[in-house]
């Protein structure tokens, strides 16, 4: 029976890059779907990036660019990195989208006309100079316990202590400096503590590990939230906010976890407007179609109690199953910038190249639980070394050349050999152990028949064959009999390395394989293509240069932990830069030839500064506020001249001035001591 399945990845935030600890998730979830399109099911895998809130609001707002211009190239950063680790979706949109607007108003509407909404009013930290409330996260002060400074208000990193806010001592809003106050204003709350009996319900439907909507431990961490009673989910936050404005309340706007995973529906509705497929076929009450969530463990909390209870009191469908994994470790320990293993997609794709080899790996260590992975480097380069270029592409690399070379590219295999058939009946083994992402099980199952193969050809030895007289037809058999073994290695490998899979079939000179030729072969008479060599070794000097490339230098600034009397531990390391990391910026004497107001800009000035080019440069400055643009002219300042240019929405940004400011005032431009001419380096 062919099954209509919709897959989903988790929402990547759109402030930072991908890294090697998300891609456990995308490439465990585009495994799955590869896995179920070549069983011919209609499987179709969407994803976005998740573009609302307050830290992209005000990273923006710090690059001087608008949220929409930060999270347009994020999008095309991120899009780049997943088509480059060959993760497959088909939408790959963003919840800054039409879809996503008109889908989060006519849910919210319909969870209001449930009774599900209720307003109450609370308090909340308030940054008097910013004018905005202030999410726990951007509340900073010294910890209640170890007095650790500058810890976050929800959790001391240096400790571990969780606490509320209002026990940091010597708060400060960590946007403007200002310390917070608290201040009364009405929110929206999702009444998540009516959902219960629901939930309960949800939960439990179906048993048996195939059945059941959550892993063992997911159903677990549930009964514990149960158990602990279920609080009603604030979903608004007050502007200004960047995200969608809640419908008949004006200034309130929708917390970015609520619009988040609509963002799962409107990026399918996207692709079914564009494909001609049927949306409500799959988001209808009484769907029969399949969806599933892989998400981490991190965000259970959203996605199996939240999310399943917006869609039921919205008059939509619940999700199948939610996929939880674990989290990503790095040589046994949490990533890290001083170990330079906070390893981005890209910095992996600059240094090793070869994103299958990532694939294979993380494969190799997924299974169907929320335990965490490690991705020991140095076990990394040998499996990888050892499992596909000793294991697997080793059969055809001893057989290939023979058929080539002596027997005119045609093959002739047996009819009957029984390490053929072993291979073939291992299919089902293989294709469980798939479906119940136990990718581990059946790459051990792979390699097993990859040995298999490989006992066969060392037991022929074709190479000993070729050099007796009359012993062709037996070295064309044998040889063809080792491909054959090779092209079902290659069908079930397909779901992980799917690009390798490719070279193979045009190697073999065989169309796409699907799981269905598990029972077709190789014919008599049928010709190959020439043999090229299809994968080489990683050779550790990659990993190396990878790791060192990653990481942050810690020897510039011994001075500071030594003078502080803060623990150094309490320093966080990454905070360092090193002498050539400051290098890199390239700081100039400039003369501001002209300074002007900027038609329809709040903060900005425009200036034209001289830096010893044929022309001057053109930079937005957001300094109105202390400037007068007239006492501009003529004064000489600092600039960041190789700064990337910028397409600001006034125009473009050739670099930046630097000016002091904290919450006593400013922005205060530098000037230089007499002297100092345009162009001239600061270092
Ligand atoms: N934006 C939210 C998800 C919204 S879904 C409606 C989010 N974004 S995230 O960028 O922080 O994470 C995206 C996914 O990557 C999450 O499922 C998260 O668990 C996963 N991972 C992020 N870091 C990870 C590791 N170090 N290891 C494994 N998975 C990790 O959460
Ligand atoms: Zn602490």
């Amino acid at each position: 029976m062919t099954r209509k399945i919709l897959v989903t990845s988790a929402l990547p935030y759109a402030n930072g890059s991908i890294h090697l600890g998300h891609l456990v998730e995308y490439i465990q979830t585009d495994i799955w779907v590869r896995f179920q399109k070549m069983q011919g099911h209609t499987v179709h895998y969407v994803c976005a990036d998740d573009t609302h809130g307050t830290p992209i609001m005000l990273r923006a707002e710090k690059e001087g660019i608008t949220p929409e211009a930060l999270i347009d190239s994020v999008h095309k950063e991120h899009s780049a990195d997943f088509a480059e680790f060959l993760v497959d979706f088909d939408n790959y949109y963003s919840t800054n989208a039409p879809e996503n607007k008109e889908l989060s108003q006519s849910i919210y509407k319909k969870l209001k006309a449930a009774g599900k909404i209720a307003i109450k009013t609370i308090e909340q930290f308030y940054d008097p100079v910013k004018n905005m409330f202030l999410p726990d996260r951007f509340i900073k002060g010294e910890c209640p316990k170890c007095h650790a400074k500058d810890q976050y208000g929800d959790s001391c990193e240096v400790c571990g202590a969780t606490y509320n806010p209002t026990e940091l001592i010597n708060a400060y809003s960590a946007v403007s400096g200002a310390a917070p106050i608290r201040k009364e204003t009405e929110h929206y709350f999702f009444k998540l503590s009516e959902c219960e009996d629901f939930l309960k319900q949800w939960t439990r439907q179906g048993t048996g590990t195939n059945k059941a909507t959550l892993q063992g431990e997911a159903a677990n961490k549930m009964g514990e939230w149960f158990e602990n009673g279920l609080n009603d989910w604030d979903i608004s936050r007050d502007a200004p906010y960047f995200g969608f404005e809640i419908p008949d309340a004006p200034g309130k706007y929708f917390y970015v976890w609520l619009d988040a995973p609509i963002g799962y529906m409107a990026s399918f509705k996207k692709l079914c407007a564009d494909k001609g497929f049927d949306f409500d076929e799959y988001w209808k009450q009484d769907s029969t179609t399949e969806l599933y969530h892989f998400i981490g463990k991190d965000i259970l909390y959203f996605h199996a109690l939240f999310w399943p209870a917006t869609l039921q009191y919205s008059g939509h469908r619940k999700p199948t199953k939610i996929f939880a994994h674990g989290f990503l470790t790095v040589n046994g320990e949490k990533m890290s910038k001083s170990r330079g293993t906070f390893i981005t997609a890209r910095s992996y794709l600059d240094h090793i190249k070869n994103p299958e080899y990532l694939r294979y790996y993380y494969a190799a260590k997924l299974n169907s639980t929320m335990e965490d992975i490690d991705l020991n480097l140095e076990d990394f380069v040998a499996r990888v070394n050892s499992d596909l270029v000793g294991k697997y592409i080793n059969i055809a690399s001893r057989t290939a050349g023979f058929i080539n070379k002596r027997l005119e590219g045609k093959l002739q295999p047996s009819n009957n050999n029984p390490l053929v058939t072993e291979l073939q009946s291992a299919a089902s083994v293989i294709s469980t152990a798939y479906e119940e992402r136990e990718y581990g099980k059946a790459l051990r199952e792979i390699m097993r028949l990859a040995d298999v193969a490989n006992g066969y050809v060392a037991e022929k030895a074709p190479w000993v064959m070729a050099k007796q007289e009359g012993q062709d037809a037996l070295l064309q058999q044998v040889c063809s009999d080792a491909l054959e073994m090779f092209r079902l290695l290659t069908l079930y490998l397909k779901p992980v390395l799917p690009n390798l899979a490719g070279y193979i079939e045009a190697f073999l000179n065989i169309s796409p394989l699907d799981w269905s030729d598990v029972s077709s072969s190789l014919s008599a008479q049928h010709a190959i293509n020439a043999y090229d060599h299809l994968i080489t070794r990683i050779d550790p000097k990659q990993v190396e240069a990878m790791t060192e490339a990653n990481k942050e230098n810690l020897q510039a600034t011994p001075t500071i932990a030594q003078a502080s009397s803060t623990p150094v531990a309490s320093l966080p390391e990454a905070e360092y830069i090193s002498i050539e990391d400051f290098a890199k910026v390239d700081l100039r004497i400039a003369k501001i030839v002209s300074a002007e107001h900027v038609e329809g800009a709040e903060k900005l000035l425009k200036l034209s500064l001289d830096i010893g080019e044929e022309t001057p440069r053109q930079v937005f400055a957001g300094i109105k506020s202390t400037y007068d643009p007239e006492t501009l002219k003529g004064r000489l300042t600092v600039m960041v001249a190789n700064l990337a240019p910028r397409k600001m929405k006034f125009g473009m940004s050739e670099g930046m001035v630097l000016a002091a400011s904290d919450e006593r005032g400013g922005p205060y431009i530098l000037s230089p001591d007499n002297g100092a001419s345009p162009g001239m380096k600061v270092k």
